[in-house]
């Protein structure tokens, strides 16, 4: 392992996930545990330009595992996109005597990370922390198990009330540029229908799927929208269209928000962030640099955060054929 790296940084950014926590006390522990020095920096990037840190040992991420949110709290810094910004974010680390650092976010906070390590030299690894699962390199992000136990647990009680009163729901889950969560949480919950950004159902094929459900005697339905769905109306147009084609159908929408993106992390992310934060600190102690950290086929890899920032995480279009077999 490398001696010239003496002090890690560590800090969330961008949109928070379950596991962030995990992941934080993984990369401090895996410092104390190497003898190397860690300092947390609060808000992300806005943090690092402020010079806002904080010495972290082995106990001061005690009780975190379990957590969800961030304890470093996190941030979109408009002003670390400017060369500005990052000159006095490079300042600060400076200051501090920080040698390399390790970023817990998604792809914009990985763009940062590559822009910064190219001006000025400074080694860097990310960890990919979000609920969208979409990000190249990994097949899961921190948080992405979590947030579909937490969406698949939702729309349960949904369909509870939906039997109730043979209605038919609209869920909006969160999946700004992808699909994972709807389709998987589509499938896990038993969904009539699944809209994702990366398939264009349409609004006739909806419909017809409708009837179809409908003759086949299902009294009620849920139909799963990823928020980034292109089929050009929103949740709540989607009510009023379907109300004005079946008249038979009363129509719901909930949308889930910000939900999805809190609680306690479930067991499998709280191991990968565990493994995630260890594999970032030896990474970087033995010399590697702009790489994020991912899973594959079980094991820890890395990949060069270029590719990890422009390459497409691709959804499971098996899924979307058992999805319809499961609603014949
Ligand atoms: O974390 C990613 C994400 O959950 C997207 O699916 C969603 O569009 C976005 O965050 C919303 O984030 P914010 O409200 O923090 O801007």
């Amino acid at each position: 392992m490398s001696n010239t790296i003496k002090k890690i940084a560590v800090f969330t950014s961008g949109g928070d996930s379950p596991g962030m926590n995990a992941a934080i006390r993984s990369v401090v522990r895996a410092c104390a545990f190497h003898q190397i020095e860690c300092v947390g920096i609060y808000r992300g990037y806005e943090g690092m330009i402020e010079g806002d840190f904080k010495a972290m040992n082995a106990r001061s991420v005690k009780g975190i595992i379990n957590k969800g949110g961030t304890i470093l709290k996190s941030a979109r810094s408009k002003a670390f996109r400017t060369t500005e910004g990052r000159k006095k974010a490079h300042d600060a680390l400076v200051k501090e005597g920080v040698d390399a650092f390790v970023v817990i976010g998604g792809d914009g906070s990985f763009t940062g990370a590559m822009i910064f390590s190219q001006e000025y030299g400074m080694p860097v690894m990310g960890i990919p922390g979000t609920i969208d699962n979409d990000i190249y390199g990994t097949t899961h992000t921190l948080g992405y198990d979590t947030a579909l136990n937490t969406v698949v647990d939702a729309i349960d009680k949904i369909r509870d009330t939906a039997s109730s009163h043979n209605r038919l729901f609209f869920v909006e889950v969160m999946g700004r540029d992808v699909g994972h969560i709807a389709l998987n949480v589509g499938v896990g919950a038993g969904a009539e229908e699944i809209l994702i950004p990366e398939e264009d159902l349409g609004l006739e094929r909806l419909l017809e799927s409708l009837r179809r459900s409908k003759q086949s005697g299902k009294s009620s339905s849920i139909v799963v929208v990823a928020e980034g769905d292109k089929i050009g109306k929103n949740v709540f147009q989607l009510k009023d269209y379907v109300e004005e084609n079946m008249t038979e159908y009363e129509v719901r929408v909930s949308v889930l928000g910000h939900m999805q993106r809190g609680g306690s992390p479930s067991c499998f992310d709280r191991v990968l962030a565990s493994r995630m934060g260890v594999k970032a600190v030896e990474s970087l102690l033995s010399g590697e640099n702009n790489c994020m950290v991912g899973l594959k086929n079980d094991l820890m890899t890395l990949t060069p955060l270029d590719q990890a920032v422009k390459g497409k995480s691709k959804i499971n279009m098996e899924l979307l054929r058992v999805s319809d077999i499961m609603t014949v």
